[in-house]
């Protein structure tokens, strides 16, 4: 086990080139079961969750490798299973993201139900509406999913909740179903697109890319592709951006997309921060009080629900008081206890967080409890007088590649240090 220690006040101060999305490179992945060939994508992040789908696609046969530079090679010419066991499906819910192109591929899959996660149950119920949809049979046996289709055929499917996951499977299958499919109330994030667009180089034909309204006509075999550029990560540059905004310093974060930011950047500015935008530049300077403002998280391109807790502990350091309404996940507000032991003044109500600026934190000892949760733990301890130390830090480790040493890189005083306590 590793924890994090943090001697807080410095400002972060330099430039960060933000890493390649691993929300995307997630969906980007199984998307090579669809067409037996070799794949390479670049700008892969090196996380946790990307060794956890790799181990994955491995089981089933594929070869996955991830070089130093970032670029992911896979070989799945020879898949030799449709199970996804369980030992991998709980640590990662992603994991179902291979039900689409097995059913595709081989009318047959076998994926274990993912269980809940640190905020709330996660249910799978339109994934497995949309693969029934498509013509597929599928029924529940001891934790498994098991789904069979003699040949899978397009169909108009409406999505209740724009789900990305649910999205993203029912791209995978429609993408070799026979006939058209029409899928409305489409999830629209980023991610989505990108597999969308990767989907189209393999020889897929999808309409209304970028739009919540998606006409896939299948086709009877899609072809492999060399080279797939992943997106850059927008939760970790919001992650960075927030943490400068913390400490009051300034920062240049490169290569990033600031269209995928959605309405976080218009907040940035909301609450005092000065930004620059050029191309892939995004630069903020927060030398002045912030004030508060408060967020309700909602679907791309809404503020997202995975920078909710890095928006609450931000409020924290603002002037006045701010309410933070997660419409997404209603109770992923297992950090606010945390924060408590930080001296922050914190009221979740029902799916709110009521939070009291001006806080003057004091360094602790604190438990990470889910990956976003356990940033926002980071970026308290940045600003708190003194020592923090985060617990658990293997959950930070699943979606931010080395974030001790990069914000080292900024001026933070943190180190990753070996520890039996848990
Ligand atoms: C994706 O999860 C992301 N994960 C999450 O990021 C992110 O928080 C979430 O989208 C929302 O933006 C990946 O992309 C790998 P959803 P996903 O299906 O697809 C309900 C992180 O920190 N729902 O869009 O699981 C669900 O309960 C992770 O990087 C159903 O009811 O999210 C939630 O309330 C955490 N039935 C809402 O929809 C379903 O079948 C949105 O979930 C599916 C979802």
């Amino acid at each position: 086990m590793d924890k994090f220690i943090i001697e807080g006040g410095q400002p972060l101060r330099g430039t960060l080139r933000v890493a390649g999305s691993k929300n995307a490179v997630l969906a980007l992945m199984p998307a090579t079961l669809l067409a037996p060939g070799v794949y390479r994508i670049r700008r892969t992040p090196n996380l946790r969750d990307v060794w956890t789908m790799s181990r994955l696609l491995a089981t089933l046969g594929a070869h996955v490798e991830l070089d130093n530079a970032g670029d992911l090679f896979l070989d799945t010419r020879t898949i030799t299973t449709f199970e996804a066991p369980y030992e991998h499906v709980k640590k990662m819910r992603a994991s179902i993201y291979v039900l689409g192109p097995l059913l595709a591929r081989y009318g047959r899959a076998r994926v274990s139900l993912p269980g809940g996660c640190a905020f709330g149950p996660r249910p799978v119920d339109l994934h497995l509406k949309g693969m029934e949809r498509l013509g597929a049979e599928i029924s529940i046996e001891h934790g498994y999913i098991n789904a069979r289709a003699e040949r899978l055929r397009g169909a108009a499917i409406h999505l209740d909740i724009p789900s990305v996951g649910a999205t993203v499977n029912i791209l995978y299958a429609a993408s070799l179903a026979e006939g058209e499919t029409v899928l409305t109330n489409a999830a629209i994030e980023p991610e989505v697109t990108a597999l969308a667009q990767m989907l189209s180089a393999m020889g897929a034909h999808i309409e209304g890319i970028g739009t919540s309204t998606l006409r896939i006509e299948g086709v009877p075999a899609l072809h492999p592709i060399p080279t797939f550029d992943n997106i850059p990560d927008r939760i970790e540059t919001a992650t960075y951006l927030i943490a400068a905004a913390m400490t009051r310093g300034s920062i240049r974060v490169v290569d990033a997309n600031p269209y995928h930011l959605g309405t976080v950047l218009d907040k940035l500015e909301e609450v005092g921060c000065s930004l620059d935008i050029s191309g892939t530049v995004i630069e903020l300077r927060s030398n002045a009080p912030l004030h508060a403002s408060s967020v309700t998280t909602a679907p791309y391109p809404g503020f997202p629900t995975d920078v909710q807790a890095l928006w609450t502990t931000l409020m924290l350091t603002a002037d006045g008081s701010s309410r933070i309404t997660d419409m997404i996940y209603p109770t992923r507000f297992g950090y606010v206890p945390e924060l408590h032991r930080l001296g922050a003044e914190i009221e979740v109500v029902e799916n709110t967080a009521i939070v009291t600026g001006n806080a003057r934190l004091q360094g602790a000892t604190v438990m990470s409890s889910d990956l976003r949760a356990s940033a926002s733990l980071i970026l308290a301890g940045l600003v708190a007088e003194g020592q923090t130390e985060v617990l658990r830090v293997y959950h930070l480790d699943r979606g931010y590649e080395r974030m001790e040493e990069r914000l080292r890189q900024l001026g933070a005083r943190i180190e990753r240090v070996q520890t039996d306590e848990y």
